[in-house]
């Protein structure tokens, strides 16, 4: 059942999504991601150095970042790009090193490049998430962090029903409803290297968690 969600799941329908998002996306998600957004930039600043932000977006977060951070910006959406760029332009943000166009499951960087790699919102937007973090762990270095911000879904009970329920319908949208824990307990369990460092819920809701894993030294 899963398999056929993911094959669904596909890169153009997620690009089309975000394209025709762009233009209202931070009316829309600005206010009520923000909190979950400060605590994941803070857990970047703390750790410094450079910092891979997957499925930028709008660049929403981008003026958060400390200044003394070297920050570089993917997303697979031209649209939701073109909204970042302007940001970092019209900011005149000197610690983004770039911004460019990417597949989250296939990073063009070389291993251990980062100190960081954050993605807010973003794993359970993407075709194959699972691929999507193996290219996480991939271009970390070692000591370095995975932060994420993530939907949840629940185990059980009546959100659980609503949360299948709703999946059609927000795939559509260019997310998952549903995306179990063990998703990412199973991955983390893999030969990546990774351990859970933090999983804290975030608003709104608690529907969402921030999510650490360390990349083994
Ligand atoms: C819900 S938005 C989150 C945007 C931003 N991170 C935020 O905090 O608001 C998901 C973002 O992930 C991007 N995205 C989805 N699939 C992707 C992929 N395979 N590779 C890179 N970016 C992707 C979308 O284009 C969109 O900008």
């Amino acid at each position: 059942m899963m398999q056929i969600a993911q094959l669904e799941f596909d890169r153009e329908m997620v690009e089309r999504a975000y394209d025709r998002w762009a233009p209202i996306y931070d009316l829309v998600f600005g206010g009520v991601f923000s909190k979950g957004r400060r605590a994941a930039i803070l857990a970047t600043n703390s750790i410094g150095g450079r910092v891979l932000e997957v499925g930028v977006g709008t660049g929403i977060s981008l003026p958060q970042y400390a200044p003394n951070l070297r920050v570089f910006g993917t997303d697979i959406s031209e649209a939701m790009l073109g909204k970042a760029k302007a940001r970092v332009a019209e900011l005149g943000l000197k610690n983004i090193e770039g911004l460019a166009v990417m597949d989250a499951e296939k990073l063009e960087f070389p291993d251990n490049s980062f100190d960081v790699v954050m993605a807010q919102y973003v794993v359970t937007a993407v075709p194959n998430p699972e691929a999507a973090l193996n290219e996480f762990a991939r271009v970390l270095r070692p000591g370095g962090e995975i932060i994420l911000l993530s939907r949840v879904s629940a185990d059980a009970g009546m959100r659980r029903f609503i949360e299948q329920w709703l999946q059609p319908v927000v795939r559509q949208l260019g997310w998952r409803s549903e995306f179990a824990w063990s998703r990412y307990a199973q991955w983390a369990a893999g030969a990546h290297g990774v351990e859970l460092v933090e999983r804290r819920p975030v608003p709104p809701l608690g529907h969402f968690s921030l999510i650490r894993f360390r990349k083994a030294a």
